[in-house]
């Protein structure tokens, strides 16, 4: 235990201990498609229904975020594992290529949503805040999706898991 200032090793160390929430962002139509796992999104508001995500400013993703406007934000679920893998570049899978797996749809906005995730937020994209590294994206949902009989994906601790005492 420490009180001291925390190195970045020591920040990364601490927050990779507590559990998260796993999405998908996704952005983009077609070819020009783009998504990245991110388990920094979290509810802003209900009203107006609002999330908040941030996004590394080196992500693919974000130019196409800022030209269409909108994003969808799809919290995964048991068995989807993978596709955290997938979107977070682990599988060597780029670009709209990413999208070949899974059931990808459009909802209102036109962003690309996984139909069977457990939550699906399509959303415009209302403002943006800039951090030295990450922009801080809000987004106003326009579209939504849940699947109530599924289980959330959490993270922790660099794994995947289903926790089982989660109740359905
Ligand atoms: C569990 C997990 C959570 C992540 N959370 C975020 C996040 O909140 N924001 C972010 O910008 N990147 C996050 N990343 C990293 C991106 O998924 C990854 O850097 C990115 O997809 C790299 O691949 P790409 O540049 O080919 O898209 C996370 C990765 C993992 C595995």
């Amino acid at each position: 235990m420490s009180d001291t200032l925390p190195t970045p090793p020591d920040f990364r160390a601490a927050m990779r201990l507590p559990a998260t929430s796993v999405t998908v962002i996704a952005a983009g139509q077609g070819d020009a498609r783009c998504g990245l796992t991110a388990s920094a999104v979290c509810s802003l508001s209900d009203a107006p229904p609002m999330i908040l995500a941030c996004v590394n400013l080196n992500s693919p993703a974000l130019p196409v975020i800022r030209a269409t406007g909108c994003f969808s934000a799809n919290f995964l679920t048991d068995g989807q594992s993978h596709v955290a893998e997938r979107f977070a570049g682990r599988t060597r899978v780029y670009g709209a290529e990413r999208f070949d797996e899974g059931d990808w749809r459009v909802l209102t906005t036109g962003a690309p949503v996984l139909t069977d995730a457990l939550s699906v937020f399509d959303c415009t994209l209302e403002r943006e805040h800039d951090s030295p590294t990450h922009a801080i994206l809000i987004g106003r949902v326009q579209g939504m999706l849940r699947n109530e009989t599924r289980r959330s994906l959490v993270y922790s601790a660099g794994s995947f898991a289903y926790p089982a005492a989660l109740a359905l």
